[in-house]
């Protein structure tokens, strides 16, 4: 009998929400393979994200954006990360879902905000006060919750949050028998 190949893991969320610790985590607990797009762009350009961001602009980095879907479609049973605006364009949710089940790492904005902004090196984040964030947040809920499975991470630790996505998927296989 041929093999199932198993389908990629698509993790999706705000910025601060967790993806990438999260998402190893996850891959390690699975054995599977780990990427994430902002690295494959950061691989692609030869440089940091800020820098993207400030020789070429957000335009070029979304561009990227959009080059990383195409190579990703080559993946399969792949744990994948997506940087935080990477599904708030029409059709991207789509296609995300094409390549797997799409996880939303939703959570209290306050807290993802904290999160984002202790870690740093976000250009997005950058001369814009909280209330801009929070409304950039808010734009990119309706995409977002279009995603296959939602966990709240809302004080929760990556472990935590690992547990809450494997129990979500194991209720999902058992209700599709
Ligand atoms: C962005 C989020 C970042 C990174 C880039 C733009 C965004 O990824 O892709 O700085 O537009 O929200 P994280 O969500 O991993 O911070």
């Amino acid at each position: 009998m041929a093999p199932v190949m198993p389908e990629n893991l698509i993790l999706v969320g705000f910025m601060g929400a967790g993806k990438s610790s999260v998402g190893r985590l996850l891959a390690r607990r699975l054995g599977r393979c780990f990427v994430e797009t902002d690295d494959m762009i950061t691989a692609r350009e030869g440089c940091s994200i800020p820098e993207i961001f400030a020789r070429h602009g957000e335009a070029h980095f979304r561009a990227a954006e959009e080059e990383t879907l195409r190579v990703l479609r080559l993946k399969t049973g792949d744990v994948i990360a997506t940087g935080g605006g990477l599904p708030g364009r029409e059709g991207r949710m789509e296609d995300l879902r094409a390549l797997g089940t799409v996880i939303w790492l939703a959570g209290d904005f306050g807290a993802l905000y904290e999160r984002a902004l202790r870690a740093g090196a976000r250009p997005m984040l950058a001369g814009r006060t909280r209330d801009e964030v929070e409304a950039l947040c808010r734009s990119r809920e309706p995409f977002y919750r279009q995603a296959d499975l939602s966990v709240d991470t809302t004080g929760l630790s990556p472990d935590q949050v690992v547990s809450r996505i494997l129990g979500a998927l194991a209720a999902r296989e058992q209700a599709a028998r």
